[in-house]
């Protein structure tokens, strides 16, 4: 009798093993999924495994126009909009914050982004890997990258397809294919962090806070902090600091030799690139500081985020004087004028990498690395980075700046 119980157990764990155990695909039965459990099995695999598949079908997000092998291009591509038709508030969220501005930091680049491949600009392996986004139903349509290139859709992001998971988006992991590496290395400097410590060493406990206690806080999809990527606002009370600040803006071409703003304003408007009131400022950083307050004092959160505050005017310090020094040479002839030069003689920070000279090429590292880790680590909490990959590498920045100068006035 036991001895039949268990053949018959046996029998039944096997033929589970068989159905489910081995790398069947669970496909829906219609026939989209029964296809496509052929020709792309991970994709069915990854839909069934999310909540989604439960309620959804593919032709929820990619209609009913490509039904075989013949017209695979009348496949619909999603985009924001349609997710939008069932996610009205992460979707409102969402499109009033950063992200959503992010095509606009690529395209509107004057003099830059034509000098690149178009695979890089607009194909996902380069600029666009990261800032293909706010994508909706008439950002296609207008969009010019999009004459090159289709694929790349915002709410994959952090909900990888065909997945799309909560859980998944609320781990840190979820930023680090983008905040990374040279000019926002937020991952690294999180993850380096005793926050980033304290998270990983227990992440049960969740007792250090990750990106999306800070960023993204109860769920909302809206992320904007108020210094922003660029470290840049309007107006300084601080006069010798705006001093610095008004040198950089010009080099940004934003203001013109008088201090007056240029149209480039209008870019930084249009993308967000900067908070232009105090309020808008105070307002943001008003929200970080109570996301602090949920574990420490405000006393102790405020004086570090203040400090924070004083790593980026010191770098502005030192920033401003290596600009100044490069300036210098366009006044006096010995660089030549470059035709889309913003405002003469300060040299063009937004023509990034493509520059003639070696002192332009320090200068845009300057700008691009070691001012960004200045104050980005401090403001995640990562001396290490702050000091020996941030603020000493300006330093030494400014003595090679100085250096070249130098030499290249002599050799003229
Ligand atoms: C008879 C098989 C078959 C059926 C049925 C089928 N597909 Fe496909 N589908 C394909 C093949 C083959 C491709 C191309 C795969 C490749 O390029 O390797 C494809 C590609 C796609 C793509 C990608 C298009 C692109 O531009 O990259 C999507 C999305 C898609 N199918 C969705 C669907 C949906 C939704 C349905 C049901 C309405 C469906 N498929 C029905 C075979 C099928
Ligand atoms: C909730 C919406 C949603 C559903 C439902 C959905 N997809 Fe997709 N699918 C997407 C998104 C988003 C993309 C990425 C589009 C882009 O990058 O522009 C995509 C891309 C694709 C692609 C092309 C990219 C690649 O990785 O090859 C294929 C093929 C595809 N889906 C097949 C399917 C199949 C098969 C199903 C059903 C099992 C399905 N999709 C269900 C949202 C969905
Ligand atoms: C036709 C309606 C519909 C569309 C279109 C749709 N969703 Fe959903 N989505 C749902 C429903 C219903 C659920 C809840 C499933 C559940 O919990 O049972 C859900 C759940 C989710 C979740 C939470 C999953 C989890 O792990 O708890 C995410 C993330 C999500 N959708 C993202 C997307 C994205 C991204 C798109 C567009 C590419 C999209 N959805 C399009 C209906 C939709
Ligand atoms: C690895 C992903 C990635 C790549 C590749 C990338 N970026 Fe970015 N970019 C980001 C992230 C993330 C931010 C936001 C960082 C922050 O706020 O600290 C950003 C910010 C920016 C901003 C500032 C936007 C603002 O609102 O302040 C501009 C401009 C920009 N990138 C241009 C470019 C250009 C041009 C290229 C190609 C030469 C490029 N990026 C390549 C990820 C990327
Ligand atoms: C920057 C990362 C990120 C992007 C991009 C993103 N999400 Fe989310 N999403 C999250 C996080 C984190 C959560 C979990 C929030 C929480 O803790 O409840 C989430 C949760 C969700 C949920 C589940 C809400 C709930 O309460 O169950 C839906 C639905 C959703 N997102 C839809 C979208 C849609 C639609 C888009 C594109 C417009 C999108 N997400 C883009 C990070 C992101
Ligand atoms: C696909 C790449 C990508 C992923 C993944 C991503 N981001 Fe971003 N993020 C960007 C880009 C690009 C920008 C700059 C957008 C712009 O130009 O305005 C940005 C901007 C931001 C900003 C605004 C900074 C400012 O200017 O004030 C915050 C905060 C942010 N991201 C947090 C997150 C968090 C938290 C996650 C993970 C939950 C995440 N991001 C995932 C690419 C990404
Ligand atoms: C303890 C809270 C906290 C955590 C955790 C955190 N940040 Fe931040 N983040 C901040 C603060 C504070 C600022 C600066 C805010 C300001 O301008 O007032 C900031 C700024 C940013 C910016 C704008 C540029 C910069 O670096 O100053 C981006 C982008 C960003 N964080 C992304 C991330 C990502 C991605 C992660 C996770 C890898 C992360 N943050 C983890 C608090 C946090
Ligand atoms: C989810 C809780 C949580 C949040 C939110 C949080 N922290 Fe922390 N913080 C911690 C923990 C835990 C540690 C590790 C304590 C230790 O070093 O003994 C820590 C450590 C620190 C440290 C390291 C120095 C020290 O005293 O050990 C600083 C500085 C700090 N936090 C500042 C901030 C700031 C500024 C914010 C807001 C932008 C913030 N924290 C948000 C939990 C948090």
């Amino acid at each position: 009798m036991v001895m039949r119980q268990i053949v018959f157990g046996c029998l039944i764990g096997f033929i589970a093993w068989m159905l489910f155990g081995t790398n069947i695909v669970m496909a829906k039965p219609s026939n989209c999924e029964k296809c496509h459990a052929q020709v792309t099995p991970g994709i069915v695999e990854d839909f069934n495994h999310g909540k989604m598949a439960k309620k959804l079908t593919c032709k929820s997000c990619h209609g009913t126009k490509h039904i075989g092998e013949k017209d695979i291009e009348e496949a619909e591509l999603p985009t924001i909009s349609t997710c939008k038709k069932c996610h009205r508030r992460q979707v409102k969220q969402y499109m009033s914050g950063k992200h959503a501005k992010g095509l606009i930091a690529v395209t509107a680049l004057p003099g830059f982004a034509h000098k690149q491949p178009e695979a890089y600009i607009a194909g996902q392996k380069g600029c666009n890997g990261c800032h293909n986004l706010g994508i909706t139903d008439s950002s296609v349509r207008e969009s010019e990258l999009r004459k090159y290139y289709k694929y790349g859709m915002d709410c994959q992001n952090c909900h990888t397809r065909h997945a799309f998971s909560k859980q998944e988006a609320r781990q840190p992991e979820a930023c680090n294919s983008c905040h990374t590496g040279f000019d926002h290395a937020q991952w690294e400097f999180w993850y380096h962090s005793k926050h980033g410590s304290a998270y990983l060493l227990d992440r049960e406990a969740h007792r250090g806070p990750t990106c999306q206690d800070c960023h993204m806080p109860k769920g909302n999809h809206r992320v904007i902090t108020a210094w922003g990527f660029l470290g840049l606002r309007l107006p300084e009370k601080d006069k010798e600091w705006l001093g610095y600040r008004v040198t950089i803006l010009k080099s940004l071409g934003i203001l013109d030799n008088e201090g007056k703003p240029t149209k480039r304003l209008d870019i930084v408007k249009a993308g967000n690139l900067a908070r232009l009131t105090e309020e808008e400022w105070q307002r943001e950083r008003a929200a970080m500081l109570q996301r602090c307050q949920g574990c420490h004092s405000s006393n102790f959160a405020k004086e570090n985020l203040k400090n924070a505050d004083l790593m980026l005017k010191a770098a502005d310090k030192i920033f401003a004087e290596a600009i100044e020094t490069v300036a210098a040479l366009y006044r006096d002839g010995i660089i030549e004028t470059k035709t889309n030069q913003a405002t003469f003689p300060y040299p063009d920070l937004l023509n990034f990498y493509e520059v003639d000279t070696k002192i332009e090429e320090v200068l845009y590292e300057m700008f691009m690395d070691y001012r960004m880790k200045t104050f980005q680590a401090a403001f995640h909490i990562n001396p290490d980075y702050t000091t020996w990959y941030g603020y000493a590498r300006l330093k030494e920045s400014l003595v090679e700046i100085k250096e070249l100068a130098e030499k290249m006035r002599a050799e003229k």
